[in-house]
C-alpha cells in the first residue's frame, strides 16, 4: 500500500514499502503547509528536486534531525554533505537506482537552478510508481516517460509563471498517461493562483481516462 500526503506547494510525504519519504519539504514559511517542522513524522528519505528555496526548504534540517538519506542531483547532495548531512545519495538523470529497497529514477525538468540540474523523480516499490515532476515546463520527452514507465500517480505543477499552467499540465498528463494525476505548486501565494477545477476540466477533455484528484493541503490519498 502506498500513501501520499500533500503538504502544500510541491511538498509530499510518501509512505511506500515501510519507508517514509518526504519530497521537497518546504514547511517553515510555506503559507500552504498545514504543519510545523516539528510536527513532521520521522522520515527515512528526503528527496529534493532542485535548490530553489520553495523546494530545498527544511530538507537539510529534516535530514539531520532524522539521520535520513538526502537524495538529490549529485551537486546538491554534495552541498547537503558540506552542510553536515551525514547520509547523502547523489545521483543524476538516467536509470533506476535503489536506496533501502526503494527504487528511484531522476528525470529531466525544464527549469532553472543554481546548484546542479533541476530534476523530477520517479519513486517505485516495484509495483506502484509515483512521478513527482518537480518544477518544470512541458517537454516532449514526457511522452517517452509515459511509454517507458507505467505511472500510477503523477504529481504535476499547474501554477504557471514558474512552471506549467493548467493547460500545459493537462497536455503533460496526456503524454504521461498516469492512472491518477494530482495538481501541485499552485495557490501557495498570489503569483501562482489557479483554479484546479480548470485543470480537471482540461484533463477530462484531453486525457479522459486519467483520474484527477484535487487535494487540500494536509490531505492524503491511498493507492
Ligand atoms: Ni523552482
Ligand atoms: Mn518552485
Amino acid at each position: 500500500m502506498v500513501k501520499i500526503r500533500w503538504l502544500g506547494h510541491a511538498a509530499f510525504v510518501i509512505k511506500i514499502k515501510g519507508k517514509t519519504i518526504v519530497v521537497d519539504p518546504w514547511i517553515s514559511g510555506n503559507p500552504a503547509c498545514p504543519i510545523k517542522p516539528n510536527e513532521l513524522e520521522k522520515v527515512d528519505h528526503v528527496v529534493v528536486t532542485h535548490d530553489h528555496g520553495d523546494h530545498l526548504g527544511d530538507s537539510i534540517e529534516i535530514a539531520k534531525r532524522d539521520k535520513a538519506k538526502f537524495i538529490a542531483i549529485y551537486e546538491l547532495a554534495l552541498k547537503a554533505k558540506d552542510e553536515g548531512v551525514e547520509n547523502t545519495f547523489g545521483a543524476n538523470i538516467g536509470g533506476w537506482f535503489e536506496v533501502d529497497e526503494i527504487k528511484y529514477l531522476l528525470t529531466p525538468a525544464l527549469h532553472s537552478s543554481t546548484i546542479g540540474e533541476p530534476v523530477g523523480v520517479m519513486i517505485s516499490d516495484g509495483e506502484k510508481t509515483i512521478y513527482h515532476a518537480g518544477d518544470t515546463g512541458i517537454f516532449k520527452e514526457m511522452e517517452l516517460l509515459g511509454k517507458m514507465y507505467r505511472i500510477d500517480v503523477a504529481l504535476l505543477p499547474i501554477g504557471g509563471v514558474y512552471t506549467m499552467g493548467p493547460y500545459e499540465a493537462a497536455i503533460a498528463t496526456f503524454m504521461l498517461m498516469p492512472k491518477v494525476v494530482i495538481p501541485m505548486h499552485y495557490n501557495t501565494f498570489p503569483a501562482i493562483k489557479q483554479d484546479p477545477s480548470l485543470f480537471k476540466k482540461y484533463v477530462n477533455k484531453i486525457a479522459p481516462k486519467v483520474e484527477v484528484k484535487i487535494l487540500k493541503p494536509g490531505e492524503e490519498v491511498e493507492l
